[in-house]
């Protein structure tokens, strides 16, 4: 029956104990906690430092535009004798080249890109299409695009005063209309020469 007694003063204080000694243990409980993560955020950022990515494929941002894949006359869409759809362009301050590109539908179509001034990005109307261009680095990455129709490219990462004007487009035909065009093996761009 000692529940209906009045509490005494020895009963607060021991309550008050078990009150401190539970804050302690919790207090543990999130001090290891946080430690944990701390532990898992510098093991796998030391592990991402030390190792390098799968792949990374330079260039020389000095001669990008004189030799190799991306002079100029390479820029745009190409269908290999293979089938592969591949797609070739470069950012720079503040445009891309090529500004306008057609890819097919319903088709994997590859990206191949790479910046020659500041860090740029682009990312392909709502799509998945979605990479940072860096100099002296070659991005690329592989998609599907589902439905035809045009999007918009915007440059994605801040890259200098002109960012916000810096964008390009789409252009997303149907296969037979993009395998039409692209047969002759010349690149492909929309834009308007
Ligand atoms: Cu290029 Cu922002």
């Amino acid at each position: 029956m000692s529940a209906t007694l009045p509490p005494s003063p020895s009963d607060g204080h021991a309550s008050e104990a078990i009150a401190v000694a539970a804050e302690r243990r919790w207090a543990w409980v999130v001090m290891a906690i946080t430690a944990l993560l701390v532990l898992v955020m510098v093991v796998t950022g030391l592990h991402w430092a030390a190792m390098p990515p799968s792949r990374v494929e330079t260039i020389d941002v000095r001669t990008v535009h004189i030799k190799g894949e991306f002079v100029e006359s390479n820029l745009g869409t190409t269908l290999g004798a293979d089938g592969k759809v591949v797609v070739r362009l470069i950012a720079q301050q503040y445009s891309f080249e090529p500004q306008c590109i057609v890819v097919p539908a319903d088709m994997p179509v590859t990206f191949r890109g790479t910046a020659t001034d500041a860090i740029h990005g682009f990312v392909v109307g709502r799509t998945n299409a979605n990479t940072m261009l860096i100099p002296g680095f070659v991005a690329t990455f592989t998609t599907t695009f589902r439905r035809t129709g045009e999007q918009l490219m915007p440059c994605h990462e801040y890259c200098g005063t002109g960012h916000e004007a810096m964008w390009g487009r789409v252009q997303i035909l149907p296969p037979e209309e993009f395998l039409s065009k692209a047969r002759g093996g010349e690149r492909l761009s929309c834009v308007q020469r």
